[in-house]
């Protein structure tokens, strides 16, 4: 015979004995993606729709199936308690490929048992920090989504797709954080989030830490001027304030001649310094100083003393008071008459 007669031969035996089909593997899972919680049961169908099989069944380290002349095959687990099942459905024919198998695409997933944050004591403005997110006893690393917020705001977050244990693991995620002043007081919490993909749970299994507040420190800054110039009549009063942010709260020290009608008064975080009936002796520097253990503010109050014009002022009312009444009284009596 010529080489092409026989290829037409061949290929008109193939056409005989079944369909096209037969030359192929025909193998299909169902449902072909498996997302199962360790520990749940799960049931998947292998079927073929060529005619000549032998027999269908699954490979697995747990409930392996065989089925003598069957075109489908069911791994049925009332309770998957094994991390590496790793089953694949194979089917036998009688003609060529005599065996087709295929691996069946399932993950099998478990919360982590634990999630926290470990953080320092406490943190400076400006240097970097790392805040460590451990999760404890989660599988599979591969779906794992580990994400820092503050607050509500997400900073960071870390992937592990280059992982390909099917085992649970432990994982701790350091993330850097570099504060400003206004994160003092903020919460921080990490976040664990299992993105299992087509057949997964929706919305995706996630685990919260428990918030953490990290106090951030840094040295008091005055609120105002470090200068100030005031002034003060004779006999008057008046209020000296010094305020400063600081972390932890600053404490504060004045420095000035001390005095009986000079009062010092430290409340919700402003020190004052009151005087009462103002006298020359009291013109002076005013310093403060706002202190804790990561620096020190000061600031300088010059206060100056005015001369007694007010008492000019309060005899010539008097003299004007005393006047207008002489006039009044004196009104009175001429009427009078
Ligand atoms: C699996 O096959 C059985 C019949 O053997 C059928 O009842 C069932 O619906 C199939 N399941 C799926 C997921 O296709
Ligand atoms: C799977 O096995 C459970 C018991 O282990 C049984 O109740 C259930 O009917 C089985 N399902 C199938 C599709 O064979
Ligand atoms: C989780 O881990 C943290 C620190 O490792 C521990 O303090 C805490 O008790 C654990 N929580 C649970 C529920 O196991
Ligand atoms: C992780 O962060 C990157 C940017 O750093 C962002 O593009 C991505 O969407 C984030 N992933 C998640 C799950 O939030
Ligand atoms: C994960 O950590 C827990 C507690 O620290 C430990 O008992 C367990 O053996 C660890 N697992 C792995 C896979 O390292
Ligand atoms: C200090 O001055 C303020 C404001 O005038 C006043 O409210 C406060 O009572 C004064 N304190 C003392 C101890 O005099
Ligand atoms: C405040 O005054 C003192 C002396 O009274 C001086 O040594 C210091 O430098 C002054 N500080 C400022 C900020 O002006």
């Amino acid at each position: 015979m010529e080489p092409g007669a026989l290829l037409v031969f061949v290929g008109l035996l193939f056409f005989n004995s079944e369909s096209v089909s037969s030359a192929v593997c025909d193998v299909n899972i169902d449902p072909s993606r498996v997302v199962v919680r360790f520990g749940d049961p799960v049931t998947v169908n292998c079927s073929t729709t060529r005619e000549d099989v032998l027999g269908a069944g699954w490979e697995s380290s747990v409930s392996p199936v065989n089925k003598m002349n069957s075109k489908i095959a069911v791994w049925n687990v009332s309770s998957l308690t094994v991390w590496d099942a790793e089953p694949k459905c194979f089917i036998n024919y009688m003609n060529e490929p005599r065996q087709c198998a295929e691996k069946l695409d399932l993950v099998i997933y478990k919360y982590p048992e634990n999630i926290s944050l470990i953080a320092p004591e406490f943190m400076k403005i400006g240097v970097e920090s790392t805040i460590t997110c451990q999760v404890l006893d989660v599988a599979p690393a591969r779906y794992l989504s580990v994400k820092l917020y503050k607050g509500d705001e997400q900073l960071v977050n870390r992937s592990f797709t280059h992982d390909s244990t099917h085992f649970p693991v432990n994982e701790s995620i350091p993330f850097p954080v570099t504060p400003t002043r206004t994160d003092n007081g903020a919460e921080y919490t990490c976040v664990a989030e299992l993105q299992l993909g087509p057949g997964g749970l929706k919305p995706n299994p996630e685990k919260r830490s428990p918030p953490l507040k990290i106090p951030v420190v840094y040295k008091p800054s005055l609120l105002s001027a470090a200068e100030e110039n005031v002034e003060v009549r004779e006999g008057g009063s008046i209020v000296l304030k010094c305020s400063a942010d600081g972390s932890p709260a600053p404490t504060y020290e004045w420095k000035y001649p001390k005095a009986d009608n000079v009062q010092e008064i430290t409340k919700d975080g402003v020190s004052t310094v009151n005087i009462t009936r103002a006298s020359y002796s009291n013109a002076r520097v005013y310093e403060c100083h706002a202190k804790n253990t990561y620096g020190v503010a000061m600031k300088n109050i010059t206060l100056t003393v005015k001369g007694g014009t007010p008492w000019i002022m309060i005899i010539l009312i008097i003299t004007g008071v005393v006047i207008a009444i002489a006039i009044v009284v004196g009104g009175i009596r001429f009427c009078g008459r």
